[in-house]
């Protein structure tokens, strides 16, 4: 690692925050994974675009690597520094303009965190469509370089589908300012969705103006136990038609005892399902919903099932799917993360479930996911008493079939978390030998010197 004082920054940055204190260096140069440990050599906190370029520039120009940070609560390692990086945190640009009414909009920059805008949003009549467990701490930059994705994606869609136009600035120090607001604009290749998802590898985000609904009727959210995981689709199905979902979640019981246990609740239902689905619905008429829930009763896809009567009601029943993660943080669990075409999940999870039985026989396995949109989490959790690095091993075989499984259904090793450094070496099972090699074209292109995020997402 190269070694580095204040001095050199205060001659090549001046102006710009830094530190080289050893517990900010810990603590920015990691993520929620526990993957690598952190080993930054310095962390720039430039509060405007123009300190973004000169970090670039001088980075360049001696030879560091920079690791684009946010609120660092990734779960692939995209953020993870381990190797003398820059990292560079987006967190002093945190301006955020007015929102734009006339145009359902509004300007961002890098570092205003989800909920913040979510809340002005709010405050203005108006609704942003992205949401998940984390958007208390995470940022928009990390979001839009993840293509984050959450619970409402079936009615609002991802991250990309909220971006109406991005500054960024390029490998080579370059600003870019990307479709501006438009709605409409036929000129060629839009770099605006290259850079969204591209994980920092390609431009650091510095800002976006992000595309705002009109603010949500009153909505119902319905918790259901269901007997099996064959009875989730063609409930899903049902109620796709039914209802005007905003959301479908799924969990299995293991996720709800571990939340109640978690976060002291008391289990949703009288008895325990086997899983669980949770929806969010425009609000119908009473009549209305009790005939959807008796139908799904007599057709076997439901057991028991609780309706919300009031908002506070909607948020409590969302606890059990919303605190599953942190639930089981210290558990240090391996997640996967994986999609594939909604009509395919059922023999997808058939497949894997037989498939984790035989290779997890003493782990525990957790199922969760956003299965509205044909992603699945599937979590393994690490036994107490066994050492990282065998668990880890351990569960980076298994990957190997359930990957192969994945691919076979013409699915995705990452739906929504990201490559990072944790799916990298498994790039080829969702991506052809042809796709990675435009992907390196590209990248040679908007950051010739590879210093932007290196080893994430495509290897080194
Ligand atoms: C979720 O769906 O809860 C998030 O993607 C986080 C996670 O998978 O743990
Ligand atoms: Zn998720």
């Amino acid at each position: 690692m190269k070694s580095i004082d204040n001095q050199f920054f205060q001659t090549h940055l001046q102006g710009v925050d830094v530190s080289l204190d050893s517990q900010i260096l810990d603590t920015y140069g990691r993520d929620w994974t526990h993957l690598r440990e952190p080993a930054p050599s310095a962390v720039l906190f430039p509060r405007d675009t123009d300190q973004v370029q000169q970090i670039v520039h001088q980075a360049r120009e001696h030879g560091f690597a920079i690791v684009p940070s946010g609120g660092r609560t990734g779960l692939s390692g995209g953020a993870v520094a381990a190797d003398g990086e820059w990292v560079v945190s987006l967190e002093k640009m945190r301006t955020m303009g007015e929102v734009n009414i006339t145009e359902s909009c509004v300007d961002v920059e890098a570092g205003v965190v989800t909920a913040t805008i979510q809340q002005a949003a709010g405050h203005s009549g108006l609704f942003y469509g992205v949401d998940f467990a984390s958007a208390g701490s995470s940022q928009i930059g990390g979001n839009i370089a993840t293509n984050a994705g959450g619970i409402r994606v079936l009615r609002y869609g991802l991250t990309r589908d909220q971006i109406l136009g991005l500054t960024a600035v390029t490998g080579t120090g370059e600003l870019l300012a990307l479709n501006q607001g438009l709605i409409k604009n036929a000129t060629g290749y839009d770099l605006r969705h290259l850079l969204i998802g591209s994980e920092g590898t390609l431009a650091i985000i510095t800002g976006a103006t992000l595309k705002l609904w009109p603010k949500p009727p009153l909505r119902d959210v319905l918790l259901l136990g269901l007997p099996d995981h064959q009875a989730v689709m063609p409930l899903f199905a049902s109620a796709s038609h039914s209802f005007k979902l905003s959301a479908f979640e799924f969990f299995s019981q293991a996720c709800v005892e571990h939340v109640c246990t978690h976060a002291g609740l008391q289990p949703p239902l009288d008895q325990p399902a086997s899983y669980y689905a949770l929806l969010e619905l425009d609000q119908v008429d009473e009549p209305l919903m009790l005939d959807w829930f008796e139908q799904a009763m007599d057709s076997g896809w439901i057991e028991d099932g609780v309706i919300s009567q009031s908002h506070e009601q909607s948020q409590q029943l969302w606890a059990y799917r919303e605190r599953i993660s942190e639930s089981i943080a210290p558990r240090k669990p391996y997640k996967n993360d994986i999609a594939v075409r909604v009509g395919s999940v059922p023999a997808l999870l058939e497949q894997l479930d037989e498939l984790v039985k035989q290779h997890y026989p003493d782990f525990e396995v957790l199922w969760y996911g956003h299965i509205g949109d044909g992603n699945l989490h599937l979590n393994v959790l690490k036994p107490d008493t066994m050492a990282l690095d065998t668990f880890k091993s351990q569960c980076e075989q298994v990957n190997e079939l359930v990957f192969a499984a994945v691919q076979n259904h013409l699915g995705s090793i990452s739906a929504e978390h990201g490559v990072g450094l944790l799916k990298q070496p498994w790039l080829n099972f969702s991506r052809s030998a042809a796709e990675i090699e435009l992907m390196r074209c590209i990248k040679r292109q908007f950051d010739p010197d590879g210093i932007l995020n290196p080893g994430k997402l495509l290897s080194g």
